[in-house]
Formats: structure tokens, C-alpha cells, sequence
């Protein structure tokens, strides 16, 4: 798949749903539909990084999901540990770019560690930009910001540019493509701030199911929309509608 640098789903954001469903399905605890489940990331990040998306972020734990029973709670850290485990060596090899955004502060210690030790080894690499949501919660995100701006700056006004330079992490930007498997057509508390101008693809493919080959087709047919930005009609991609944006504002602000 050819990808155009600039125009293309450059940051792709899935909400990973479906697994409980997955396993009832077939008679069994809603735990195996995780661990099916956490088996496909590590192929639907290598297919990211072949059709040449830039930032991957996926939602594996929600604020909202510490309400599930303590023994589904426990099943999800231990599938992230192992992922971590597993993976390690081929995110470095890779030159993934490795970041948790969220509150792990209650995950087992050597769990954090693992988490600390993979961010700080791959904080300068320059690949695909690899993020797991755990613990994520977007209105969280977003008062968590505010709050580290307030401090900083009491009795100041807040701006848009500053907000998003404040977000966990800032460089993988905005959303384009938002993914949800499972069937639902909800956001789920996911990215609130970055999805703003997001394309949106929901699917009923469980996420067990959900395979390297329809993520290739939703990426392709995403490519062919066509993203106006607010404007009346464009083939242009972001970098230029922007352009145009400020020069508008000149010309009127001029007159
Ligand atoms: C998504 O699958 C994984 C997490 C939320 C951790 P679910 O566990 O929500 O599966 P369903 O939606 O109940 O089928
Ligand atoms: C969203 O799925 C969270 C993750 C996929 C991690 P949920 O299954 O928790 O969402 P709701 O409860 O159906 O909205
Ligand atoms: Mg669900």
C-alpha cells in the first residue's frame, strides 16, 4: 500500500473491544477473549508500521474499566506484563517509539518498571510512535493538563496551541483515523481532546477477530475520504487547509 505522507491516516487511534463478547460467544470466561485478544497487537502494530502510519494508540484499560470483577482487572495487567515481555525486543529492533499515557501508579511494581525501562530505552527512537492507553480516561487527560497549567501559570488565560503541548503525550497529536472493533458506536471516554477532527470507522469484528487485512482495507478506504476541515471542498490534506486558514485571518484582519 502506498502511502501518502501527508494525507494518510497519519495517526490512528483503536479502541480494542469486543474480547468479553468474543469468549461468551464461544462458552467461555470473558478472560480468554483477552488473551486471544492481546495476541493480535503485536500484527496489527507490524501492519501500522508497514502501510506507514506514523502514531499507533491503542486503548487497552479505561478509567472506567477499574469497576470490572478484580479477577478480569488482574488477567489485564498480567496480559500487559507479558506483552511487554514479549514484545521488548521487537519494539526495539524496530525502532518503535514505546509510551503508556494514563494513571499506572496501581499496576504491580515490576509491571511499571518494565513500562519506565521500555519508555526511557525508546524515548529518542524515531519510528512508529507506539502508545497504550491503561488507565486512560480522556476527560482525565484533559483536567490533568489544565491543572499542570494552572499551576504553572496562575490567573492566565489558557490556549488551544498550549493545551495540546500539555496532553500526555504531545507529539503524536491529533487523531485521523478513530477504529472501534466490537460493534458499538461510542467513544468510550477515549482521546476527547485529539479527536476533534477525527475519521471515524467502527466495525463489528471483534477484536480477537480483527486481522491485519481488514486494518489494511479500513486504512486504504480512510485514505480515499475526503477531509474538509471545515472548508467547502478541498483535495488538499491539513498542513495546507491550515495555511489557508492563517492567510484568511490576515487578509480579514487587514481589512
Ligand atoms: C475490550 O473488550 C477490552 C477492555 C475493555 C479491557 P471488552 O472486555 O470490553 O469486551 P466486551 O465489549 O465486553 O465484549
Ligand atoms: C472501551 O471499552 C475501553 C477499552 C477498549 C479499553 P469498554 O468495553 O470498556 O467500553 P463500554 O463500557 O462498552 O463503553
Ligand atoms: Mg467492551
Amino acid at each position: 500500500m502506498t502511502q501518502n505522507e501527508i494525507c494518510g491516516p497519519r495517526h490512528v487511534a483503536i479502541i480494542m473491544d469486543g474480547n468479553g463478547r468474543w469468549a461468551q460467544e464461544r462458552k467461555h470466561p470473558r478472560v480468554w477473549g483477552h488473551i486471544r485478544g492481546s495476541q493480535i497487537v503485536s500484527q496489527i502494530v507490524e501492519q501500522a508500521d508497514d502501510c506507514g502510519v506514523k502514531a499507533l494508540t491503542l486503548y487497552a484499560f479505561s478509567t472506567e474499566n477499574w469497576s470490572r470483577p478484580v479477577t478480569e482487572v488482574k488477567v489485564l495487567f498480567t496480559l500487559l506484563r507479558k506483552f511487554l515481555k514479549k514484545e521488548r525486543k521487537r519494539i526495539l529492533a524496530n525502532n518503535i517509539s514505546f509510551k503508556v499515557i494514563g494513571d499506572i501508579s496501581d499496576l504491580p511494581a515490576a509491571t511499571q518498571k518494565l513500562i519506565l525501562d521500555l519508555e526511557e530505552e525508546t524515548k529518542d527512537f524515531e519510528g512508529l510512535k507506539l502508545t497504550f492507553a491503561f488507565g486512560y480516561g480522556g476527560r482525565k487527560e484533559i483536567i490533568d493538563s489544565i491543572n499542570k497549567f494552572i499551576k504553572e501559570n496562575p490567573g492566565k488565560e489558557l490556549e488551544e496551541s498550549k493545551l495540546n503541548s500539555l496532553l500526555y503525550r504531545p507529539e503524536i497529536g491529533d487523531v485521523d483515523l478513530l477504529i472501534r472493533t466490537g460493534g458499538d458506536k461510542r467513544i468510550s471516554n477515549y482521546l476527547l481532546w485529539q479527536i476533534a477532527y477525527a475519521e471515524l470507522w467502527f466495525t463489528k469484528t471483534k477484536w480477537p477477530d480483527f486481522t491485519r487485512e481488514e486494518f489494511k482495507n479500513i486504512l486504504l478506504e480512510v485514505s480515499k475520504r475526503e477531509r474538509r476541515f471545515g472548508m467547502v471542498s478541498t483535495t488538499d490534506c491539513l498542513e495546507n487547509s491550515r495555511k489557508q486558514a492563517d492567510e484568511n485571518l490576515k487578509i480579514i484582519r487587514k481589512n
